[in-house]
């Protein structure tokens, strides 16, 4: 599924969970943990329930994750708990620190799995692998544990809470640019998530009014490699989709690829001369689903 935009709505706001049915993010991610002010954790994981038992599966407009509290904190089991039994898409952990957090979270779900009938396995998991200094540093375990972890479906980041766990007062120099410990975070978290052979999803561009800077933005990071951005506000769904829309010539070359894989015989195919074999053919493929999502 193309994991482009992934929108942040507040679990615990009416107004914004109604609105998210309009907005044709290609995932919403009902948010339990920093949106939600501590009086309000209960109110917020009941309204995510109530949320995703409204919108069963194959109803929903877009797949519905849910961001629970972090694994050091009491909340997280009960969120898991709550909102599991609702068949989420996927959960995603904050301040994950390493595979371990990811295969504890998947034994609950396990459990919730089979008690709410939910198919098993079903419910993925988007940890944000690189908003703490133990996350970052961890990164490698995605890629080790990859069989262990099926349940994974994304790597992000979080520019912010990284900041604040380094004891930084800021994130980028004079030049507006990140300063080199983010950098490294960005890049790590793009190599792990192709190590494990998952999504990357690139961390929220805070400044939801300059439409221009996320999409020159999302244009730039999708030549690198990444595979979609977080979102905090609606109007940042439609630019992030244009940002990631594959341009011309890789669509026809992409074309070009699928066809020469028709009239091969076996794995590999030529193409202009120069041979091009499984990693060319999906590659093809990503980009044509790109080109055909709305
Ligand atoms: N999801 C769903 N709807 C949203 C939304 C979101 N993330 N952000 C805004 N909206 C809605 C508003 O409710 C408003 O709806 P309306 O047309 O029915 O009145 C409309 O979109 C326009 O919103 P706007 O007035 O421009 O923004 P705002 O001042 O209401 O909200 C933020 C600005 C930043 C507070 C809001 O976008 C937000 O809550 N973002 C998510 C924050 C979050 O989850 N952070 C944690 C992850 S970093
Ligand atoms: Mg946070």
């Amino acid at each position: 599924m193309p994991m482009r935009s992934m929108l942040f709505v507040p679990a615990d706001s009416d107004k914004k969970l109604a609105k998210s049915d309009d907005v044709k993010a290609d995932v919403l991610i009902l948010d339990l943990e920093d949106a939600v002010a501590p009086p309000r954790k209960a109110i917020a994981r009941d309204m995510a329930f109530e949320y995703l038992k409204a919108r069963p599966r194959g109803s929903r407009p877009s797949k519905v994750f849910v961001r629970i509290n972090p694994l050091t904190m009491p909340e997280a089991e009960k969120d898991i708990a709550v909102v599991g039994a609702g068949a989420p898409d996927g959960i995603m952990i904050p301040k994950c620190a390493g595979a371990a957090d990811v295969m504890r979270c998947s034994g609950l779900l396990d459990t919730i799995e089979a008690r709410s009938g939910v198919p098993a396995g079903s419910i993925k998991i988007a940890p944000i692998a690189g908003e703490s200094a133990r996350g970052v540093l961890a990164m490698e375990s995605y890629a080790r544990e990859r069989t262990h972890i099926p349940r994974l479906a994304a790597l992000t980041w979080g520019v912010w809470d990284l900041t604040v766990d380094v004891g930084a007062s800021s994130h980028k120099g004079p030049d507006g640019k990140f300063d080199f410990t983010y950098q490294l975070a960005m890049s790590l978290t793009l190599l792990a998530a192709k190590a494990a052979g998952v999504e990357a999803i690139d961390t929220v561009y805070s400044d939801y009014k300059d439409e221009r800077g996320l999409l020159a933005l999302c244009k730039d990071i999708r030549r690198q490699g990444w595979m979609g951005k977080l979102a905090i506000h609606p109007a940042q769904v439609p630019v992030i989709h244009e940002g990631f829309r594959p341009p011309a010539e890789d669509i026809v070359y992409a074309e070009r690829v699928l066809a020469a894989f028709k009239s091969a015989a076996d794995g590999v195919a030529t193409l202009d001369g120069a041979m091009i074999d499984q990693p060319h053919l999906k590659q093809a493929r990503y980009i044509l689903e790109l080109r055909d999502a709305q």
